[in-house]
């Protein structure tokens, strides 16, 4: 869910309601605002759906200098208006937005507010009411009522946005978990859970951490920690610039993500490598993983798919055992760690709660960590030990396409560094900056192809509701992303399969006219996959292959220039990027916001 609030600024409602576009890929539900002009007029607009129909919900009367925002990706309670925040107490007093879970609002609801009427589903009403309940009964100020449920939220992950209609110019905010900050603004101060969202008021912003509550007017900001004490802290500059944000005179963004990737590719090459092809990488980050027996990757998602390519570059470079480990599983399974690990965590948001939770675990023991992530100061880039950034430019879209190759790029770049810094001969002899200049060219080849592309989506993707993809070690990874990047945006059920496993049950779901895509990139396994497509064939699957152009035969359907076989997911995956993308666009559907997910879920 995204959070924005204002006070202090004549034109908060149209800084709510662009903060909240931007923050649109965190959720996109239901959405609403609350808006006090301070002379006793106030507005509460709520709708289902897009940002664009809260907007066009909002008439010219809805006015005023401050307010809160909300957009929503629904944890307790179906999507609707009544469920849609900010939710209000009973006698209308306070206004609450809320991103998290609170887990005992049950036992809470039970326990304080039984004869209370609830017109939500939503655990956030819990906590509004409850607000409301110890100012009426127990003659506490709002902060206090609000300090006093807070303190009832047991093990729950909150960023909170209060406002009291009786004192509207103050703002009351407080987080546990979930990313929260304070934009500074000229006469007005901004709350939001992302800078991005406030870029048009502010590039200043504090950062808040879990136990504090902030108590927020146009010209002032008081933070205090849980016991009540105030808390000194220097603010920090975004330097990215708001255009940064616009998708330019692309039809979605993610096509424009997909073509940015050769320039991030060149970028990261020069950021991270040196002329003479060594890489440029923090001296301390490498000798603390010098000192690691095990890395243990950790990652959600498309992220978790790059770990699985990390694993393979980490463990061919450097010789040391690597893991990958989806992160919610990673929580709370506690698996077996060897004497001294390092942790790396991939997030293109660097916000993900399941990766955060394992991280604060990580902390709690001491361990050294890592974070490559494409968000300067973001929860998971200032709670690790070291980071990384993939300057990618920011990634809107919500199927991640330039993070993940960025991500496979910085895990190259660093692997080269610990290996060589381990003396490992073939990470001396792998030449990273000459190979990323060969993969950004390679990929604007494949981007050139985007019509033939186009065409085979049309042809193998559209009319399906099932496809897989498969391949071998390296290219099984692939096949991994590229059937996610299917599923999210083009809700075809698409699975990906290390192709030798195909046979042992799954090729029962092979039928006539199923799409199968082999991936084909590593000499070794290339026969193989071959043969286990004819295997799919047989069955009557329609079958073609995206190859590295050294391996190509004649029938191959898209081949992809040669580099090291090491990195190949920066090329092979291209071609599933835009197949995802034409098949989700020629089906009418709406790329850039699939149904059901948020680009940032930034709860457990
Ligand atoms: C969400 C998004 C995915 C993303 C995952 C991890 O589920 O829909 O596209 O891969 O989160 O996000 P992160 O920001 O941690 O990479």
């Amino acid at each position: 869910c995204g959070i924005v609030g204002v006070t202090g600024n004549d034109n908060a409602v149209s800084i709510l309601l662009e903060g909240l576009e931007k923050l649109e890929y965190r959720g996109y539900d239901s959405a609403g605002i609350y808006v006090n002009d301070l002379k006793g007029n106030d507005y509460l607009v709520k709708k289902k759906g897009r940002i664009s129909n809260l907007e066009a919900a909002v008439g010219p009367e809805v006015h005023g200098s401050v307010g809160i925002g909300h957009t929503r990706w629904a944890t307790h309670g179906v999507v609707s208006v009544a469920n849609a925040h900010p939710q209000y107490s009973e006698d209308h007093r306070f206004y609450l937005v809320h991103n998290g879970v609170i887990e005992n609002y049950k036992e809470l609801k039970a326990k304080y507010l039984s004869n209370v009427t609830f017109e939500s589903q939503t655990d956030t009403e819990v906590v509004v009411q409850l607000i409301d309940r110890f100012v009426q009964a127990e003659g506490l100020s709002t902060k206090e009522a609000f300090l006093k449920t807070l303190s009832l939220l047991e093990g729950s992950s909150y960023a909170f946005l209060l406002i009291d209609s009786l004192d509207p110019e103050t703002l009351y905010v407080a987080k546990n978990k979930s990313p929260l900050l304070i934009g500074l603004g000229d006469g007005c101060n901004v709350v939001c859970s992302d800078a991005l969202a406030m870029l048009n008021v502010t590039h200043d912003f504090l950062e808040l951490h879990d136990g504090e509550v902030v108590t927020i007017k146009p010209n002032s900001v008081k933070i205090e920690d849980a016991a009540g004490n105030p808390v000194e802290r220097d603010s920090f500059h975004v330097s990215m610039d708001a255009q940064e944000t616009d998708k330019g005179t692309y039809p979605y963004y993610m096509l424009k993500e997909i073509d940015e990737q050769p320039n991030v590719m060149r970028k990261l090459a020069s950021l991270y490598t040196q002329e003479s092809g060594r890489p440029n990488v923090n001296q301390a980050l490498i000798n603390t993983m010098k000192q690691a027996d095990r890395i243990y990757i950790v990652g959600a998602g498309t992220s978790y798919h790059a770990g699985l390519v990390g694993k393979k570059l980490f463990e061919k470079l450097t010789h040391v055992p690597t893991e990958v480990h989806v992160a919610s599983e990673f929580a709370y399974e506690n698996p077996l760690l060897s004497d001294n690990p390092f942790f790396i965590f991939l997030s293109q948001s660097g916000e993900t709660a399941d990766s955060r939770e394992v991280l604060v675990n990580v902390n709690a023991h001491d361990y050294k960590s890592l974070t490559i992530t494409n968000v300067e100061n973001s929860t998971l880039f200032r709670e690790a030990t070291y980071t990384m950034l993939l300057h990618a430019g920011p990634e809107i879209s919500v199927a991640s396409t330039k993070a993940y190759t960025a991500q496979i790029g910085v895990e190259a770049i660093l692997a080269k560094a610990l290996g060589e810094a381990k003396q490992q001969v073939i990470a001396e002899e792998f030449d990273i900056r000459q190979q990323l200049g060969l993969v950004a060219t390679g990929m604007q080849a494949i981007i050139d192809e985007k019509e033939m592309i186009e065409d085979l989506a049309k042809k193998y993707f559209v009319p399906t509701s099932k496809a897989f993809y498969i391949g071998r070690g390296i290219d099984q990874t692939v096949s991994l992303e590229s059937a996610l990047k299917l599923k999210e945006i083009s809700y075809v059920q698409a699975e990906g399969f290390a192709s030798g496993e195909l046979k042992h049950g799954t090729i029962a779901l092979i039928e006539d006219g199923t799409p199968v895509v082999g991936i084909i990139t590593q000499k070794r396994t290339a026969n193989l996959t071959r043969s286990n497509l004819q295997e799919t064939m047989s069955r009557g699957a329609k079958t073609f292959t995206i190859v590295r152009n050294g391996l190509a035969q004649e029938g191959d359907t898209i081949i992809i220039p040669d580099v090291d076989e090491m990195i190949t997911p920066l090329l092979s995956v291209v071609p599933a990027q835009l197949i995802a993308y034409y098949t989700s666009l020629n089906k009418g559907l709406d790329v850039d916001r699939p149904r059901n997910l948020a680009k940032s879920v930034t709860v457990e």
